[in-house]
């Protein structure tokens, strides 16, 4: 059973005479201990979605289902309850400046029924967990940017949930600081075993931490699959230009005339461009001629694209292109 599933979800907002379609038909599934991805442009509903996994919004149709429990459908003592199993963590942190690192990451502990002193030490042990032992009294004006969303992390995790959402939690960061918190919370959801569901417009986020991913276009989504297959093969064009932040396929050959066909060939897998390309030349009376390519790892698997002019006869390279694809790699005549 997956531990998150949205049925046919559709959030409207505005009035009946101006309705703005925030979800419309969302269906998918997050299973426990994955990390689920969700991206898009602004304005594509990716907030209203993760809104409505908490109940900070209610969908106006169809259901979410947390851990075998329709959201919707909970009275507010259950929903409170329901609500300590899913951490938030926000671009803008959202710490409140008037408390130290402490009774921020302390106060929901509270609010769920702890002692203060209970609460102090759970927060002191969070504090550490997320690297920052020594900035229990330190006002958020008195913590870089990369430290709020440290203490952040440590308050969405202090009533110890099982999911973790995270909405666009890097943005505000300089890359560097992003990578860090980026593998903080993989770190965690490791060591915690948590769900993690994440949205960002940044692909490279997504690369570096998501096992699947959503796309999300005017409130619906387009396109979904793990990571390795949106990345490496992307239907729609809002995916391609998203995967192309990361995975670059430059369409500059307006000025070459190839001499054979040009291929573009995804590669799946450690080294299979150098080997295929090889074998195919040896194997088939082709040539190849690489145009451009470029190699990369998502995670730990590597994959690249190549741009190939291959020459011969028809039949000969039709057979190439063929072996290619019993090979498993992804290939567009281009
Ligand atoms: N509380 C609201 N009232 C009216 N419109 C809203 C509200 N929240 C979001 N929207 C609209 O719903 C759409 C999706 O918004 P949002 O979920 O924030 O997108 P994203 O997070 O992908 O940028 C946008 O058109 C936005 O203006
Ligand atoms: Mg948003």
């Amino acid at each position: 059973m997956p531990l998150i599933e949205l049925r046919h979800v559709n959030k409207v907002f505005g009035s009946a005479a101006a309705p703005i379609y925030a979800m419309r038909d969302v269906s998918l599934t997050v299973a426990a201990g994955e990390t689920f991805g969700i991206i898009g442009s602004s304005g594509a509903g990716k907030s209203t979605l993760v809104r409505c996994l908490n109940r900070l919004e209610t969908p106006t149709s169809g259901e979410v289902i947390i851990d075998g429990e329709n959201i919707a459908a909970l009275n507010q003592a259950e929903l409170r309850r329901a609500r300590r199993n899913l951490g938030m963590i926000f671009q803008h942190f959202n710490l409140l400046v008037s408390h130290t690192a402490l009774d921020n990451v302390a106060l929901p502990l509270v609010l769920a029924g702890a002692s203060k002193k209970e609460a102090r030490a759970r927060a002191a042990a969070m504090l550490e967990l997320v690297g920052l032992p020594d900035r229990a009294a330190a006002y958020p004006a008195q913590l870089s940017g990369g430290q709020k969303q440290r203490v952040g992390i440590a308050r969405a995790l202090a009533t110890k949930p099982k999911i973790l959402l995270s909405d666009e939690a890097t943005n505000a960061l300089d890359p560097e600081t992003s990578r860090h918190i980026l593998a903080l919370i993989k770190n965690l959801q490791k060591q915690l075993n948590l769900t993690v569901v994440l949205i960002t417009h940044e692909m490279n986020v997504v690369a570096e931490i998501c096992d699947r991913v959503a796309v999300m276009e005017n409130g619906e989504v387009i396109e979904s699959g793990t990571m390795f297959d949106v990345f490496t093969q992307p239907r729609r064009a809002l995916t391609k230009n998203f995967v192309e932040m990361v995975l670059r396929r430059d369409d500059d050959i307006d000025d070459y005339r190839p001499q054979g066909q040009m291929v573009r060939v995804f590669f799946r897998g450690k080294n299979a461009e150098d080997s295929l390309l090889a074998e195919i030349v040896h194997r088939f009376n082709v040539k190849v001629n690489l145009r451009q390519a470029f190699i990369t790892h998502l995670q730990n698997l590597g994959c690249g694209t190549a741009l190939i002019d291959l020459t011969g006869e028809p039949a000969a390279r039709a057979q190439a292109v063929a072996y290619l694809r019993d090979c498993g790699q992804i290939v567009e005549e281009v």
